[in-house]
């Protein structure tokens, strides 16, 4: 039978390891690694990904509705890792639109999707997860404040039992986001906004816009409140507005 769960030891990319396999694993099937060489961020960054320091996992779904069906998925995969981490006892996890997740105002982990498929057929999806466990303190460059399980909670987390526990709920997580949607997962998003009713600048190409985060729409759409007005966007970045 085919494995379920391939964990590697040193490899490029836990997301380029599914995206190589010759034959289409099933839905859940999960690749581990204690470090990659070329870990891959949103945006073309890169993952800086030191060994046994984090969890960097991916996970593989199919989704028969095609590119309509995946609308919001890597939101809540950001709420699927708070799950999980409550589920561990760890407090104050929250989440920046689209997808890091947040304790402290500092990012602890970041998720990846990358979905391929044709027109009017299944999208096939990677699903990449890096959490911070504990990073080497010197030696490592990382574009925006970061933070490790560690640091955030001064407790030494079970790696296996957060892995464990992150598969559980992101299995659980994506069955019910492949017949539902979004729709189930609106309410709890915006409670873990970590950036709710904050000022925020939102990075859209070259342009800036000045706003206050509202939560998310039922499209997974970022609101932000501008001159009294409640608009949508489906790109760009946010980062908080310097005083
Ligand atoms: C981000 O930019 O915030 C997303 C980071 C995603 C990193 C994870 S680590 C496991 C998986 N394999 C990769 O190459 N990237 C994702």
């Amino acid at each position: 039978p085919q494995t379920q769960i391939n964990v590697q030891n040193v490899i490029d990319s836990t997301n380029q390891f599914i995206k190589d396999m010759k034959l289409a694993p099933s839905n859940g099937y999960v690749c581990l690694a204690e470090a990659q060489t070329a870990g891959r961020g949103r945006r073309g960054r890169t993952w800086v990904s030191p060994y046994g320091a984090s969890i960097y996992m991916s996970m593989y779904w199919s989704f028969p509705g095609g590119y309509q069906a995946i609308n919001g998925l890597s939101l809540v995969i950001g709420i699927a890792v708070v799950n999980a981490l409550q589920k561990l006892s760890v407090k104050g996890a929250m989440l920046k639109w689209p997808n890091d997740v947040y304790i402290q105002g500092k990012k602890l982990a970041g998720i990846l999707v990358e979905a391929e498929g044709q027109m009017g057929a299944a999208c096939n999806c990677i699903l990449g997860v890096g959490l911070n466990i504990d990073l080497p303190d010197n030696g490592i460059t990382i574009d925006q404040p970061w933070t490790d399980l560690k640091q955030a909670t001064g407790l030494q987390i079970n790696r296996n039992l957060l892995a464990a526990t992150l598969i559980d709920e992101l299995i659980k997580t994506l069955n019910t986001f492949e017949v539902e949607g979004l729709k189930p997962f609106v309410n709890q998003w915006t409670e873990l906004d970590y950036f709710y009713d904050k000022p925020v600048e939102l990075l859209i190409g070259k342009n800036v816009l000045l706003g206050k985060v509202k939560g998310i729409n039922h499209d997974g759409a970022l609101l932000l409140e501008r001159e009294g007005i409640i608009e949508s966007f489906h790109g760009g970045e946010i980062s908080v507005r310097p005083a």
